[in-house]
C-alpha cells in the first residue's frame, strides 16, 4: 500500500507532452487509502455511511474516537485520510463547502492582520475577502501573482496569509507556486494557501512546491458529478492542522456523512475522469483557437498560453476548464450561449457534463466592475467546463453556436 507521502512523487520526471510525468500510485491511493475494511465490525469493503450524530461512551468522557458528529464522523474520517494521501499531505479536513473552507482558514487570522491575494480569484472568494474579512478588520491587497516582484512588494509587517488560485479563475493565469512560497516563507508567520479546485490533486500537488495548505471546492472535479457542495483543506504542518481541526468543530462548518460518502466514492474514478477531461479540453481548445469568430483562447495546455512552460513544470496536465474571448460583446455572447445544445448554460465546473457561462454577469458578477475591466473579464469572455461527452459532439455544438453570432 503506498503511504501518503510517496517519495517517488517528489522526483519530477517529464512526460511525452512536456508536462510532469504522473508518478505511479495515484489511482491506488485514491481507491485504498483510508478505506481499510477492518475498521468496520462488518468488514465492509465500501465504507458505510455513518449517520449517527452521537456515539456511545464507555465512561464519562471516554470514547472510541468519536463523541459527537460535528467534531468527528467515521465516514468523514475515511474521506479526509484519502484526500490527504492524494496531495502527499499528512492531514485532511473537510467542510460544508469550498467557501466554508476559506471562511475557516481566514478565521485563523486576527483583527489587524493582512492578506496578499491573487487578483483573479473565484468571485465568491473575492466577495468573502472584500465584504466579510474586511469587516473583521483584516485587510487585503489583490495582486497579479504572475509578477513575483509585485507579490514581494505587497507584503506588510502584518501579512499573515497568501491566498492564490492557479490556474486563476476565469483568466487561467498560471502562478509559480514555488516562487510565491519562496517570497512568503522569508517571513516565518506567513502561510501560503493554494486553491487547487481547477486542477484537482490529480494534475497539481501544491504541497510539493512549498504551499502550507491546499484548499478545494470538492464540489468541482474532486466529486465530479455535480451533486455535492463540499470543501477541503490538506496540509503537512501539525500546528496548522490542530488550529483548523479546532475551528472545524468550533465554527461548525462540517459536511454531512452522506456527502462524504459520495465524494469518497467519486475519488475512485478521479484519475480516469481527469485524463478524459484533459483530452477533451485540449481538442476543444485547438478547435476554438482556429475559429475566425474567436479572438483568443486561454488554456494552459496550448503553446500560445503565456505561462505554458510554467504549467508544464508545475502540473501533470490541464483539466477541462478554459476561457475564450469571442469577437463581440454581451449581445454576441448571449446569442452564442443560448444556441448551445450539448453544453449547458450554468455556473460551476468540474462535473461530467459540459457547462458554459459568462463570468462578467454570472460567476464574477460580484467582483467590482473596475476590477473586472482592469483584469479583462469582459462581456466577450466565455468560460467553459469541458465534460466527458464525445469531444466531436462538443466541437460540433460550439461550431453551430458560433455560426449563429
Ligand atoms: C476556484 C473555486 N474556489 C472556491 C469555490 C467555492 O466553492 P463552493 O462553491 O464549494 O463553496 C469555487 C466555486 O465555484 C471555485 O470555483
Amino acid at each position: 500500500m503506498p503511504n501518503s507521502k510517496s517519495v517517488s512523487d517528489m522526483k519530477q520526471l517529464v512526460a511525452e507532452d512536456g508536462f510532469l510525468a504522473q508518478p505511479k500510485g495515484f489511482a491506488t491511493k485514491a481507491i485504498h487509502v483510508g478505506q481499510d475494511s477492518s475498521q468496520w465490525k462488518s468488514n465492509a469493503v465500501v465504507p458505510p455511511i455513518s449517520m449517527s450524530t452521537t456515539f456511545k461512551q464507555f465512561a464519562p468522557a471516554q470514547h472510541g474516537g468519536f463523541e459527537y458528529g460535528r467534531s468527528g464522523n467515521p465516514t468523514r474520517n475515511v474521506l479526509e485520510q484519502c484526500l490527504a494521501a492524494l496531495d502527499n499531505g499528512k492531514y485532511g479536513l473537510t467542510f460544508s463547502s469550498g467557501l466554508g473552507t476559506t471562511t475557516t482558514i481566514i478565521t485563523m487570522l486576527q483583527a489587524g492582520d493582512h492578506i496578499v491575494a491573487g487578483d483573479d480569484l473565484y468571485g465568491g472568494t473575492n466577495r468573502l475577502l472584500r465584504k466579510v474579512a474586511l469587516k473583521m478588520n483584516i485587510s487585503i491587497d489583490f495582486v497579479d501573482c504572475t509578477n513575483i516582484a509585485k507579490v514581494e512588494a505587497a507584503v506588510k509587517p502584518n501579512t499573515k496569509l497568501f491566498w492564490i488560485e492557479t490556474p486563476t479563475n476565469p483568466l487561467l493565469k498560471v502562478i509559480d507556486i514555488e516562487a510565491v512560497c519562496a517570497v512568503a516563507h522569508k517571513f516565518p508567520e506567513v502561510i501560503v494557501v493554494v486553491d487547487n479546485t481547477f486542477l484537482s490533486s490529480y494534475f497539481q500537488r501544491p504541497l510539493n512546491f512549498g504551499a502550507d495548505i491546499v484548499m478545494y471546492s470538492l464540489t468541482k472535479y474532486m466529486n465530479g458529478h455535480s451533486d455535492v457542495i463540499m470543501g477541503a483543506a490538506v496540509m503537512n504542518d501539525e500546528a496548522i492542522y490542530e488550529k483548523l481541526k479546532f475551528l472545524q468543530n468550533a465554527t461548525g462548518i462540517v459536511p454531512s456523512p452522506f456527502d462524504c460518502y459520495l465524494v469518497n466514492r467519486s475519488l475512485k474514478t478521479l484519475s480516469l475522469r481527469m485524463e478524459q477531461h484533459k483530452i477533451n479540453s485540449l481538442a476543444v481548445a485547438k478547435f476554438l483557437e482556429k475559429h475566425p469568430k474567436v479572438e483568443r483562447v486561454l488554456h494552459p495546455g496550448l503553446p500560445s498560453h503565456p505561462q505554458h512552460e510554467l504549467a508544464k513544470r508545475q502540473t501533470y496536465g490541464h483539466s477541462g476548464i478554459m476561457s475564450f474571448y469571442i469577437k463581440g460583446g454581451l449581445e454576441q455572447s448571449t446569442i452564442f450561449l443560448k444556441s448551445l445544445e450539448v453544453f449547458i448554460l450554468a455556473e460551476s465546473l468540474g462535473g461530467y457534463e459540459s457547462l458554459a457561462e459568462l463570468p462578467s454577469v454570472m460567476t464574477h458578477a460580484s467582483v467590482p466592475e473596475e476590477q473586472r475591466v482592469a483584469l479583462g473579464i469582459t462581456d466577450g469572455l466565455i468560460r467553459i467546463s469541458v465534460g466527458l461527452e464525445d469531444s466531436d459532439d462538443l466541437i460540433e455544438d460550439l461550431k453551430n453556436a458560433l455560426s449563429n453570432i
